[in-house]
């Protein structure tokens, strides 16, 4: 392929960042309205506390506006590491760790990304995996190792031989509700992961992205929260998918010895967090009934995601997919097809999933797409459904 002359000028390090196809795909859909998308990942817009949240954003700049228009501290606003405690750090992780609120989750993993990742580094990742995380670590060029997953969560077997086979240096795991497969990790899993981690002296960094969208309100314990070496595990969480993306806040759970030198790095990227959004969102957290809260976003997508698995089973009772606990998506196998000639019709007829080899790093042959089902309403979801039918029945004919 001809370099073009901005190419010349990049680093090395820019040779294996993937571009997301998921952004390139919403920016079209979001040009054209006739498009009925499953592709993003995008939070139900009536779950967003409006009201709340206008009433928040005013009593900020009332009140707190010496505070939320200055700089911050560079870990995150204190009231709001506080509100994270009480509300959503895992009980059994160590609470003697750090917190420090990032500019997304996302902002997290490229933080750790750089902490721990030279080139060539034996990086664990499940397989499908995340693609923010892959554009995140791939600029310090490690070495991607991919870890077969079963229903359940990841092979134990497969596990066990590549920790004997290879030095790992970080696991990345997504144990709940994981983006794009939908698994879960059952307890058990968790539990004999935890020991094999801590056996062999391997750092987790353990994405809880989804944590709090199961749909029956369990919430799972971390993997971190049972392993006995809690120095090398590091927990991510996010506000994305329970308040708004568009605040842009996050947080990571740092072990002590880790703490200086995180900070450091996230002063690199940014100085600190978004202090506006934290300081109006200390004044919703205080104002909202969280566990009410969670509770209609976890039945709303509950209902969501029934309403997809119907149509599915109505219309294309041939595909396939594991029913998920919680979270956006369904990972859907289309039998006989070829994801790419599908792809291209499906842009054709206005409706659009991701195809599933975006989140793979060695290319599968048998086509799968991830459906989101948390934004579109009911009767558009019909809709697509019958578009995506007619594609798949007219190529496999
Ligand atoms: C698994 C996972 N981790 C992290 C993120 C990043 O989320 P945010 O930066 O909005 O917190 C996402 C976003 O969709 C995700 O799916």
């Amino acid at each position: 392929m001809e370099r073009n002359l901005a190419n010349l000028f990049l680093t090395k390090r820019t040779n294996d960042i993937r571009s997301s196809a998921i952004r390139e795909i919403l920016k079209i859909t979001v040009k054209d309205s006739e498009f009925l998308s499953f592709a993003g990942g995008l939070p139900n817009p009536s779950l967003l506390p409006t009201e709340r949240l206008t009433q928040a954003t005013e009593t900020t700049i009332r009140t707190k506006k010496d505070v939320a228009f200055q700089y911050g501290d560079s870990t995150g606003y204190e009231a709001l590491k506080e509100l994270i405690f009480e509300y959503f750090v895992d009980e059994k992780e160590d609470f003697s760790k750090s917190l420090c609120i990032t500019s997304g989750s996302q902002q997290g993993l490229a933080i750790l990304g750089q902490l721990f990742m030279d080139e060539n580094t034996n990086v664990l990742l499940e397989n499908p995996v995340y693609l923010g995380a892959l554009q995140a670590f791939s600029p310090y060029r490690p070495h991607f190792v991919s870890l077969p997953m079963e229903e359940d969560g990841p092979s134990i077997e497969a596990l066990e031989t590549i920790l004997v086979r290879e030095k790992i240096h970080c696991f990345y795991a997504n144990p709940s509700y994981q983006n794009p497969s939908t698994c879960t990790w059952s307890i058990a899993k968790r539990e004999k992961v935890a020991s094999l981690l801590d056996a062999y002296g391997v750092i987790l960094l353990e994405d809880e992205a989804y944590r709090y969208l199961d749909f029956t309100g369990t919430v799972y314990p971390s993997i971190t929260s049972l392993r006995k070496n809690k120095d090398l595990s590091f927990v991510l969480g996010s506000f994305s998918k329970i308040i708004s993306p568009g605040f842009r806040l996050g947080w990571v759970s740092v072990p002590k010895p880790y703490e200086t030198i995180f900070t450091a790095i996230k002063q690199g990227y940014d100085l600190n967090s978004n202090q506006f959004s934290q300081v109006v969102l200390v004044q919703l957290l205080r104002d909202l009934d969280i566990r009410k809260h969670l509770q209609k976003i976890q039945t709303f997508y509950a209902n969501q995601k029934n309403h997809l698995v119907r149509l599915l089973e109505q219309y294309l009772p041939e595909v396939k997919f594991q029913n998920p606990l919680g979270g956006m998506f369904l990972w859907v196998e289309y039998p006989n097809v070829s994801a790419k000639k599908m792809m291209v019709k499906l842009m054709e007829n206005k409706v659009v999933m991701i195809p599933g080899n975006e989140f793979r790093l060695e290319k599968s042959e048998r086509a799968f797409f991830r459906m989101n089902f948390s934004f579109l309403p009911e009767e558009q979801m019909e809709e697509g459904v019958r578009r995506i039918q007619s594609v798949y029945r007219d190529i496999i004919t």
